[in-house]
């Protein structure tokens, strides 16, 4: 072999700019979603939000964290919601923030809202409402509530006119988002909220047309996608998926005969992007997806502690772009370095998350302060 011929290392692609739909995205990089419970009790994003995302805005893509699409579907204190005006305009403060970036510079990043019904995974004390489920099935688990920590209600199943509303709740928070300045809306069908609970059998004993084979637990995923694309043009939606991930004691049961059915009625839609959640276990799934999704697919390793420790998740990002992603999506890394994307840029130490700051309190601490890297002198 000669010189010119040798195989030298793959240039990085994530700081490549990238297309998605019709916007122009500055790197491959995209902030994942990350609930932070930094609002009130009327779920109203203030000041406090709006300089946190300015911060990371950086990013190509920042898909903001669960938002309740209806007051049903709150799944946890403090969280926003979509669904009043006053919701919507303290979105507008933050989607204008983030356009203008930390410095005032102009951002960079484009920004999707990630539309999140809890179904089981609320509690009356929190949202005010019994929550609804495909079936009476009760989370076993503990939840957090304004009073703390509470074991999980029983969750009442949903009517079919009780879906027909939650589908139509989906349509209004996409138009919603899009009025308070979102480029588009990612419907959270991952984790074990309220779309997962009707793929997965352990949740969904429906006899009717949303449960039972394959074909009918897949329908409200597809349903949602559906209404959201038809209210705001399906360049503005993005779906999310975690086959396999087992939180919030989720059982799938069949997830090899769920997923492919999914993605064949989801392409049919033909979304903006779809967004893979895998667990360690589940990695191996990438290829089949991959080769079964013809749009844009955004992966998300949840990174071990290592791989964590090690450069963020720079080097799986890296391998997941070369394995074919388009776009790859990182949490924790943005939690203590609002300049997470430069900081992988020049291979620059990472900050600690101070863990003691990341949900379930309020305030700036541990959330806005974190240090950007000292700019170099010139
Ligand atoms: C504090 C925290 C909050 C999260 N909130 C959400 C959320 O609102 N919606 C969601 O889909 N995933 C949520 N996740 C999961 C992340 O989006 C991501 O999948 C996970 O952190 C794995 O990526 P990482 O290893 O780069 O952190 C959250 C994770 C953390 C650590």
């Amino acid at each position: 072999m000669t010189n010119s011929q040798q195989v030298l290392p793959a240039a990085s692609r994530l700081f490549d700019s990238a297309t998605l739909g019709g916007l122009e995205l500055p790197n491959r990089l995209v902030m994942a979603p990350l609930t932070r419970n930094r609002v009130g009790a009327d779920g109203v994003p203030g000041q406090l939000m709006a300089v946190h995302y300015a911060q990371r805005a950086t990013a190509g893509l920042i898909i903001a964290e669960g938002t309740a699409p209806s007051a049903v579907g709150q799944a946890y204190p403090n969280i926003p919601g979509i669904h009043t005006a006053e919701q919507i305009a303290g979105w507008r403060r933050v989607t204008d923030a983030v356009r203008a970036g930390a410095d005032g510079r102009g951002g960079g990043a484009a920004m999707f809202l990630q539309l999140e019904h809890g179904g089981r995974v609320g509690h009356p004390d929190t949202s005010g409402h019994v929550p609804l489920a495909p079936s009476a099935v009760r989370l076993p688990e503990q939840l957090h509530t304004p009073g703390g920590l509470r074991d999980a209600a029983v969750p009442r199943a949903m009517t079919a006119q009780d879906i027909r509303s939650a589908l139509a709740d989906f349509r209004a928070a996409a138009r919603n988002a899009v009025e308070a300045g979102f480029a588009g809306v990612e419907v959270h069908a991952a984790n074990g909220f309220l779309p997962h609970q009707f793929l997965a059998k352990g949740t969904n004993l429906r006899t009717d047309e949303w449960g039972g084979p394959v074909e009918n637990r897949i329908r409200f995923t597809v349903e949602a996608v559906r209404a959201v694309a038809e209210a705001v043009g399906r360049e503005r939606v993005g779906v999310r998926i975690s086959p396999g991930v087992t939180v919030n004691s989720i059982e799938e049961g069949d997830t090899e005969e769920i997923y492919p059915a999914l993605l064949a009625a989801l392409a049919e839609i033909d979304p903006v992007y779809l967004h893979i959640l895998y667990a360690d276990q589940e990695r191996d799934r990438f290829q089949e997806h991959r080769k079964a999704w013809p749009g844009t697919l955004i992966a998300n390793q949840m990174l071990s502690r290592e791989q964590f420790a090690a450069d963020g998740g720079k080097s799986v990002a890296e391998r997941l772009l070369a394995e074919g992603a388009d776009l790859v999506s990182l949490g924790r890394g943005f939690v203590a370095n609002p300049d997470f994307v430069e900081r992988l840029r020049v291979d620059a130490p990472l900050n600690e998350i101070r863990p003691e700051f990341l949900m379930h309190v309020q305030g700036a601490e541990g959330y806005n302060d974190y240090p950007v890297l000292a700019r170099a002198s010139v």
